[in-house]
This record gives structure tokens, sequence and C-alpha cells, in this order.
């Protein structure tokens, strides 16, 4: 049995997440996919497709669903969605596991990990979830895998319906444009950019362009707070960060718990 999962991480949780399902899953051989930079997948090669990714105001990021918009339509191929989150995950997986049914996919799992906040703003107002997971959800992160392996060797026939919960399902979705606005207008710092192009490299909207200095398109951004979290000499703010809350990688205790 193949398979690969198909994702996009902002910070690196999701991403060692993945890492730890490929190197947990029995029986399994699982190819990683970056959607930010690898373009389009072969997945006929491909028993089952995952799609993964986190919770970004309540919704999954605009990335995954052109993404998924862009692949070949399927016939009735086994998928499963997984999405990290901080606080709330809110409609991330069920609206995931739509954009992969409308495709032509079908969703036989999907599951939630929480993990620490990437996102400044909640980790500057002290509610970066340093810790997660806790116990019980990495427990629970380890049945998901093994319930995945057994519905993949079922050859997708059997599956499980994808629940959020109550407060998840009553969450609003909001649009994509709305996200944008959360961050804002984004500055920087001249006194403290040495033009390493970081910020242009990591922008998964191609909203940034070095001129020598960053010169960011609005029309295009996300707010996602890659190129905030990433530059190494913390020369990008917005008005409601400067200098502090940066997670530009999983923090310590989540690579321990998660160690492949
Ligand atoms: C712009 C933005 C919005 C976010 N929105 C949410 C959210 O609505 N709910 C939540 O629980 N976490 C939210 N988060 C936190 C991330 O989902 C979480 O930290 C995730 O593990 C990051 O994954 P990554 O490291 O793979 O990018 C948000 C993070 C960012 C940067
Ligand atoms: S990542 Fe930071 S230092 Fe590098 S070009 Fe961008 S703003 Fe300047
Ligand atoms: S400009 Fe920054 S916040 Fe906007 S999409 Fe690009 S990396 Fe994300």
């Amino acid at each position: 049995m193949k398979g690969i999962i198909c994702y996009y991480s902002g910070s690196g949780n999701t991403k060692l997440a993945c890492e730890y399902i490929v190197k947990n899953i029995k029986d399994v051989e699982i190819d990683l996919f970056n959607i930010a930079k690898d373009g389009i997948p072969d997945l006929e090669q491909y028993d089952i497709v995952g799609f993964a990714t986190f919770a970004n105001v309540l919704g999954p990021p605009y990335l995954m669903q052109t993404f998924i918009k862009r692949l070949p339509r399927q016939k009735d191929k086994p998928a499963f969605v997984f999405n990290t989150y901080g606080f709330i995950s809110g409609k991330t997986l069920k609206i995931l596991g739509k954009w992969a049914v409308a495709k032509g996919f079908r969703v036989i799992i999907g599951h939630s990990l929480h993990t620490p906040e990437n996102c400044p703003p909640m980790i500057v107002s002290g509610r970066g979830n340093e810790q997660a997971p806790n116990k019980k959800e990495l427990e629970d992160f380890n049945n998901f895998i093994s319930e995945l392996s057994q519905l993949i060797e079922s050859k997708g026939v059997r599956q499980k319906k994808i629940k959020i919960g109550l407060l998840n399902s009553l969450l609003p979705v909001l649009p994509h444009t709305v996200i944008r606005k959360v961050m804002g207008k984004k500055y920087v710092d001249a006194s403290l950019c040495v033009e390493c192009g970081t910020c242009e490299k990591v922008c998964p909207y191609g909203a940034i362009k070095l001129k020598p200095k960053p010169i960011f398109d609005m029309s295009k951004c996300y707010g996602c707070w890659a190129c905030y979290n990433h530059c190494p000499n913390k020369a990008i703010y917005a008005k409601k960060c400067r200098g502090i809350g940066h997670y530009p990688e999983p923090n310590n205790q989540l690579k321990e718990k998660l160690k492949i």
C-alpha cells in the first residue's frame, strides 16, 4: 500500500505531525508532499491521499483550497484529512473534507491535533498553548493513526464520519478576505532588515518582492504571519505585534513528544 500526504505547514507543527504519522503507521508507505513548494503530485501511483494543514482563523488556509482545486478530478479515491490547531479548530476539518469530496475523493477519516500556537498575537496574549498536546490528545492522535492504517487495509471500504464537536460546529466560517484584515498592514524596520530574502521565500502567496527590502502586496497577502515568524532579524512587524511572539519552528516539547 502506498500513500501520500499533501501538506501545508507554516511553522512546521503540521509537517512534524505528518512525519510522525509516516513513522508510526503500519503497512503503508507514505510520501510527504509540500504543497507550498512542490507543485502538483501524480496521484495515480497512490492508494490513499492525505490532506494536512493547520486551522487558520477557524478554517483551512486558502492555499489548500487552491491546491485541491488544481488536482485532477478523482473517481472515489480514498483520502483522509488532518489538521493541527493552537486553540480551537472551528470547521477546519469539516471544510477540508468538503473540498476533498468536491474533487471526487472519498474521505474515510479525519483528525485534529492540538499543538502550540504559531499565531504571534495569541502567543503574546498568553494563549500560546506551549505544552500542547496533552497526554489524552497525544493518545487520541496515536489511536487515529492505528485506525487510519486499519481503514486503509480495508481498501477504504470502511470509513469513519468526521466529527468536530458542538463548539467547533457552532463557530462561523470566515471568508479568506477577513483573514487578510486580521493581520493588517505589515512594516519593515529598515535598521534590522539585512535584505536576506527569507520573507520572500517563505511567503506562500507570492505577496512579497525584495526591492531590495521587502515590499508587500496586500491584495495577495493572506495574513499567515510566515514572514513575521521566519524573519531571522525580527524586522517585520504589524500593528498587533512587534519584536515578540515569534514561532518559526515547532517548540522543543512538541519535538520531544513527536520524536521520530
Ligand atoms: C493566521 C493564523 C490563524 C490561526 N488561526 C487559528 C484558529 O482559528 N484556531 C486555532 O486553533 N489555531 C489557529 N492558529 C494556530 C495554528 O493553527 C497552529 O499553531 C498550527 O499548529 C500551526 O501549524 P503549522 O506549524 O503547521 O503552520 C492560527 C495560526 C495563524 C498563523
Ligand atoms: S526576512 Fe527579514 S531581514 Fe530578511 S529580507 Fe525579509 S525583512 Fe529583511
Ligand atoms: S506577506 Fe507575510 S503574512 Fe502575508 S501571505 Fe506573505 S508571508 Fe503571509
